[in-house]
């Protein structure tokens, strides 16, 4: 039996609103280090400046736009921030609102067909996004139209984000004879450095840079990092999704067990934490 199948799913974007809310917290902060991450590439090749105009694409709750924003740039450089679920983008109105970004702008977009004019910007970012849309290539085709000659591109997505493993031991354990592997969001094209550097170069850009990095999921407990995860699982698997509500809840029980054994005491004393690993892509057009 194989038990997980892992495939590109099409994800339509009420699952992200629906996650929206959530999402922040459920990852613990570790979105923060890998745009960290892969912000310091670009200051090492290609740095923003005042006068630089970003695209923060599939922006979520506006992770990369926020850590650009904090970074001591002044005039503030213009950033668009685009995503295809209205959750997200709600979220990130409502801090654009709070923080006064006036150079922010925020739109709704699939970023497989960007509304925006060919080479338009000087960095095109997409962190955790591009990698999980249907047609990555069109998204990355369409990043590369939109970039300025010159201008840089940096990608991020995962190499190892924990739950999986979780996910399809729990499903062995309780299904030993299924016939039907569990079917996961995972993306088999992203999660090692070389097919990243593949998919840039793939797509036009040169001068690639790539990393795997750790970053880090910090909860205030063990119990609230497992129920992240769960909650997260139920929205993305169409196998759990099918299960009637006890088989599901046995299915989470066990694996939220092994999810909260993941965890370790923080090491700076407060809380837990949980290291994944995600890969950094950066480059040139
Ligand atoms: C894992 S989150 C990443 C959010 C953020 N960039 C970060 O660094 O944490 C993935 C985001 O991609 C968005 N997304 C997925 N497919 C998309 C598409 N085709 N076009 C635009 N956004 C998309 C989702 O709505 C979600 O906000």
């Amino acid at each position: 039996m194989t038990t997980a199948q892992t495939e590109k799913l099409s994800m339509p974007s009420e699952i992200f609103d629906e996650m929206a809310r959530k999402y922040k917290n459920g990852l613990g902060g570790a979105q923060n280090d890998i745009v960290r991450a892969l912000l310091s590439h670009s200051k090492e090749r290609h740095p923003i400046k005042s006068d630089s105009i970003i695209h923060d694409n599939a922006c979520g709750p506006a992770v990369v736009t926020s850590e650009i924003l904090t970074r001591g740039i002044d005039p503030l450089p213009h950033i668009f921030a685009t995503d295809y679920a209205q959750g997200m983008v709600e979220i990130a109105n409502s801090y654009k609102e709070r923080g006064g970004w006036d150079t922010v702008s925020v739109q709704q977009m699939d970023g497989q067909a960007l509304s925006f004019e060919d080479e338009k910007f000087t960095h095109s970012i997409s962190s955790l996004g591009v990698f999980m849309f249907p047609d990555d290539k069109k998204g990355l085709a369409e990043m590369y139209r939109t970039l300025k000659p010159g201008g840089w591109v940096g990608v991020t997505s995962w190499s190892d984000v924990r739950w999986p493993t979780a996910a399809i031991s729990t499903y062995e354990k309780l299904f030993p004879d299924a016939k039907e592997p569990i079917i996961l969001p995972q993306v088999k094209n992203w999660m090692d450095p070389e097919n990243c550097q593949k998919n840039l170069r793939q797509a036009g850009f040169h001068s690639i840079k790539v990393e795997t990095i750790p970053c880090i999921n910090r909860q205030p407990t063990k119990e609230m990092g497992a129920s992240a995860f769960a909650e997260f699982l139920r929205h993305v698997s169409p196998t759990v999704k099918s299960w009637d509500d006890q088989t599901r809840e046995e299915f989470m029980l066990s694996f939220r067990q092994l999810i909260e054994d993941m965890y370790s005491p923080s090491t700076n004393g407060s809380g837990v934490e949980l290291t994944m690993y995600a890969i950094v892509t950066s480059g040139s057009k």
